[in-house]
């Protein structure tokens, strides 16, 4: 499996995602300023992994402070956590970096600043190996709605490369591949940077797990053939009622999915969940620029000076998710805000296969 992100000689080693598939090429970045402009352009995209990235860049960026005193220390990483935060609104697992990293520290401020400094080093490792071990989990739990002979859909990209290794949507894929049942996965094209075209159908055919790569046009009348079992998409952040903010074009699908009676699965780790949202119609969403619209790869394809809107993201409402698959286990969007109440019985509101 390819590695999309790492500590690397002292710097933020990833994998740039805008080359794929024609070119495999790592990145070093060597200041914290370079990884958030890494996260606005996609060279590393996905919201696991722009939160591993963030987490990085924010080591990095605590090894050039020069203050020796705690709170000059933190007065420092503070302008480091808001240019990382500024690059993308709408996946929350940066803000979940942030809130982390900053724990981490409130933590140990007894400790010397150039102790605190490895051990963000350290941490920043954990919340990649983490993530790694998170998605095996939501492998284990989402593998049981994946029957040997079925094909499964999934939209963008919620693949190793949107993640530390493993996958979010793919974990449930690889761990029924791991199970020896013979599964064939269709992957909608995602227009308009192709995260399914680049980098879906190049990661499942690195790793021999059957794709077919269709426009996103196409997933309507494919799904009326009932040869599609089940959909799996990632999420870049779900809310209290089970709302689900994914990449645009996720919403149809799932509309789709239930006009065909085909189950709609969201595969979510607890960093992507925001319990503090209560609905979708918060969730900041990301409009990016008119070029990737109005361009294929640096060829002006639409009429010079047409009006473009381009939102990165929509929001699926929780009446068209079937189940959310956390690496704590599979629940029902309208059940998903126990798992932030302390003492619930997760086990009695689970979803199992049947
Ligand atoms: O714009 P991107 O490529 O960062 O969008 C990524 C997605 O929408 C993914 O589905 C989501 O982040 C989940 S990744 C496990």
């Amino acid at each position: 499996m390819v590695k999309t992100i790492e500590w690397f000689d002292g710097k933020v080693r990833m994998l740039d995602q805008t080359l794929l598939p024609r070119e495999v090429k790592y990145i070093d970045c060597a200041d914290y300023h370079m990884v958030a402009e890494c996260i606005k352009k996609l060279c590393i995209r996905g919201a696991p992994a722009i939160g591993i990235a963030a987490a990085m860049g924010i080591a990095l960026g605590a090894q050039e402070i020069k203050a020796k005193d705690f709170n000059e220390f933190m007065k420092g990483l503070e302008t480091v956590f808001s240019e990382l935060l500024s690059t993308r609104p709408t996946a929350v697992n940066i803000q979940w970096a942030v809130e982390r990293m900053r724990k981490f520290l409130a933590e140990r401020k007894n400790g010397p600043v150039d102790k605190l400094k490895t051990l963000l080093i350290e941490e920043s490792n954990r919340v990649l190996n983490e993530d790694i071990e998170i998605n095996r989990a939501i492998g284990k739990w989402g593998s049981q709605f994946i029957k040997d002979g079925d094909t499964i859909i999934t939209h963008c990209n919620a693949g190793s490369l949107a993640t530390g290794g493993y996958g979010t949507a793919t974990g449930p894929i690889r761990v029924a591949v791991e199970q020896g049942k013979k599964i064939q996965v269709i992957a909608d094209e995602t227009r308009p940077v192709l995260q399914g075209c680049r980098l879906t159908a190049w990661e499942l055919m690195e790793d021999n797990i059957p794709v077919t790569l269709i426009t996103d046009n196409t997933a309507g009348a494919i799904l009326r053939t009932g040869e599609i079992k089940l959909a799996i998409v990632g999420t870049d952040r779900t809310v209290a009622n089970g709302d689900v903010a994914n990449k645009i074009g996720t919403y149809s699908l799932a509309v789709l999915c239930k006009e065909n009676g085909v189950p709609f699965y969201v595969a979510a780790p607890l960093s992507s969940i925001d319990f503090s949202i209560p609905s979708g119609e918060f969730i900041p969403i990301e409009e990016r620029g008119p070029e990737e619209v109005t361009h294929i790869f640096g060829c002006h394809i639409a009429p010079q000076g047409v009006k473009v809107r381009n939102l990165a993201f929509d929001v699926t409402p929780a009446k068209y998710v079937t189940g959310i698959i956390t690496e704590k286990g599979v629940f029902r969007p309208e059940d998903l805000h126990k798992l932030n109440e302390k003492g619930a019985d997760l086990d009695s509101i689970m979803l199992k296969a049947k």
